[in-house]
C-alpha cells in the first residue's frame, strides 16, 4: 500500500505537469504571455494611466511610437525622446490626433540616450516641465545582425552602450527620484526574446539583452515579428496593469521560449 505522503507528492507532480502543459498549449495560440493576455481581457483599461506622466525613450518609430500613441489614447501625459526631432514631432501630432491629449500634454525631448553625462540634466528638465514623473519606459534600442565571428568589438561596445549602460544610467536616476516620493514610480524596459533565449545571427544583441549570457547564437535569420502597433498596445496594457514582466511574440515563439527557459534540457534547442 502507498503511503499518503507519496499520494500527495504524486498529486502535486500531476498538478504541476497539467499546469505546465496547459500553459504551453495556451501560449501556442497567443501573441503574449498568459498574465498579459488576462490583463488585456480582464485587467485595468489603458485609461487607468490618465493623469500619469510617462517618459518613453525611442519613441520616434516602431514599438516606442506605438506605445506612446497607445498611452496617449489612455490619457497619460507624455515625454517622448529619441535623436530625430522631426520624427518625434510627427509622433506628437499622432498622439494628439489619435489620443486624448493637447499639445501641452506632450513634451518632445530630443536626446541621444548614449550621452549619459546629460541624463540628470534631461531628467531635471522633465520634472520642471510636468512637476513629476510616474513611469520611465526605456525602449530606445537597436539590434545587429552578422555572423558572430565577423562582429567587430566596436559593435559589441555600441550594443552594450545603447541597450544596457544607457538604460541602467537613466533608470538609476529615475529610481532615486521614485524612492523620494510616497507614490513611488514604475520603470519598464523593452527587452527581447533575445534577452531570454537568444535569437539567431545576433550575438552582440543577444549578449546586450542578456547583459552577459548567450553570446554566439548562430543559424539563419528570421524576420517573422509581431507588428509594432500590437506590441506597443500590449506594452501599454502591461504598463497600465503594472505587470512585472510581459512577453509578446508571434506563435510559436512563446511556447518554445517558455520550454527553453524553464525546461532548458528539453532537447529541441
Ligand atoms: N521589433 C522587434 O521585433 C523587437 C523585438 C524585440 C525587442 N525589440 C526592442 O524594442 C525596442 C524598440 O525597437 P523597434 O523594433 O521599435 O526599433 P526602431 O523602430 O528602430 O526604434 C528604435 C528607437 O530607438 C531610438 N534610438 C536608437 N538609438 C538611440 C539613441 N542612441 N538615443 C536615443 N534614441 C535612440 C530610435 O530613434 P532615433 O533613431 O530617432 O534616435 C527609435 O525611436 C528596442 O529596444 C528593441 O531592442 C524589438
Amino acid at each position: 500500500m502507498q503511503s499518503p505522503k507519496m499520494d500527495l507528492l504524486a498529486l502535486i507532480g500531476l498538478a504541476m505537469l497539467c499546469y505546465f502543459f496547459a500553459y504551453v498549449i495556451f501560449l501556442s495560440f497567443l501573441d503574449c504571455d498568459l498574465r498579459l493576455a488576462w490583463a488585456e481581457k480582464f485587467g485595468k483599461p489603458i485609461d487607468s494611466v490618465r493623469g500619469k506622466v510617462i517618459w518613453v525613450t525611442g519613441a520616434s518609430s516602431g514599438i516606442g511610437e506605438a506605445t506612446a500613441v497607445a498611452l496617449a489614447s489612455g490619457g497619460a501625459q507624455l515625454v517622448i525622446s529619441a535623436r530625430r526631432e522631426s520624427e518625434l514631432e510627427r509622433v506628437k501630432n499622432r498622439c494628439i490626433e489619435e489620443g486624448k491629449l493637447k499639445g501641452e500634454d506632450i513634451y518632445v525631448l530630443p536626446m541621444d540616450v548614449t550621452v549619459m553625462d546629460k541624463h540628470q540634466e534631461y531628467f531635471d528638465d522633465v520634472i520642471r516641465k510636468f512637476g513629476k514623473l510616474d513611469m520611465l519606459v526605456s525602449n530606445a534600442g537597436r539590434s545587429q545582425r552578422a555572423n558572430w565571428e565577423e562582429i567587430e568589438t566596436a559593435v559589441d561596445q555600441e550594443m552594450f552602450e545603447l541597450n544596457v549602460f544607457s538604460v541602467m544610467s537613466l533608470t538609476r536616476i529615475a529610481v532615486k527620484y521614485f524612492l523620494t516620493r510616497k507614490e513611488g514610480g514604475h520603470v519598464a524596459v523593452t527587452s527581447s526574446i533575445a534577452g531570454v533565449l537568444g535569437v539567431p545571427f545576433s550575438g552582440s544583441y543577444n549578449g546586450a539583452k542578456h547583459a552577459l549570457h548567450k553570446y554566439g547564437a548562430d543559424a539563419s535569420a528570421s524576420d517573422r515579428r509581431l507588428t509594432a502597433d500590437r506590441c506597443g498596445y500590449l506594452c501599454a496594457v502591461a504598463l497600465a496593469n503594472g505587470l512585472r514582466e510581459a512577453w509578446m511574440a508571434l506563435p510559436p515563439v512563446l511556447p518554445l521560449t517558455y520550454l527553453g527557459c524553464y525546461y532548458p534540457n528539453a532537447g529541441w534547442m
